[in-house]
């Protein structure tokens, strides 16, 4: 499923700029620095796909990838909750997030990535909130897990998993990851197949 190549295809900076093919997207969201970009290119086996940098909320854009024959694209979403932001680059992003996630019937999925460090924090509840009342499908994924001791990810991952029963559209399997030492990555691409195949 993802051993073609992926491209780059645009950056959008507002939702009258995303294609209108119907082709189907799963994006992936998440706090500045989560780890967004290193697991997509981990996802993909594509090292310097997705822009990654130590410098939080760099990627300011939704950032579209596909690849030839491939069903669906890949959308990387701007990070959140970066302390540093100005308040109107905060704001442009909660429109654009917003109209993205109301108006996109293209979207199967957002894949929540969620510091396995961190657990959930404030800015997370509010994009789970706002999945949830846009009725987006939502998954969590625990991100950076090479940092943390086995029984640390088990008590974080539990946690979470308190942290989005009963949340209505939240799906209740959370995929634990670390894209440094490739772990978790083939379940979350099963997790994507399993997804594309409903
Ligand atoms: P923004 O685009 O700014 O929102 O950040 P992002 O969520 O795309 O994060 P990015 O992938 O750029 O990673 C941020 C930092 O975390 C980089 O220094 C990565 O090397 C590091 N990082 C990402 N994934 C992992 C991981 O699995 N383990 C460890 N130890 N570090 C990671
Ligand atoms: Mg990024």
């Amino acid at each position: 499923l993802f051993a073609r190549e992926w491209l780059f295809e645009k950056g959008v900076v507002a939702a009258s700029g995303l294609p209108v093919d119907g082709r189907i997207e799963i994006a992936f969201a998440g706090r500045s620095n989560v780890g967004k970009s290193s697991l997509l290119n981990a996802l993909v086996n594509q090292k310097g796909l997705a822009r990654t940098s130590n410098t939080p909320g760099r990627t300011q854009e939704l950032n579209l990838f596909s690849a030839d024959g491939m069903p669906f694209r890949i959308v990387d979403m701007p990070g959140y909750g970066f302390a540093k932001a100005p308040l109107d680059a905060v704001e442009k992003w909660n429109k654009l997030i917003r109209r993205y996630l109301q108006g996109r019937v293209e979207l199967a999925r957002v894949f929540v990535l969620i510091d396995s460090r961190h657990g959930l924090k404030k800015n997370d509840l509010d994009i789970l909130k706002m999945l949830d009342e846009t009725a987006v499908s939502y998954q969590i994924v625990l991100t950076k897990t090479d940092k943390l001791k086995p029984g640390q990810i088990e008590r974080v991952k539990q946690s979470v998993l308190d942290g989005i029963q009963r949340r209505p559209a939240a799906y209740p399997f959370i995929a634990v990851t670390s894209s440094e030492k490739k772990q978790g990555i083939d379940t979350l691409r099963g997790f994507i197949a399993r997804l594309l195949n409903d």
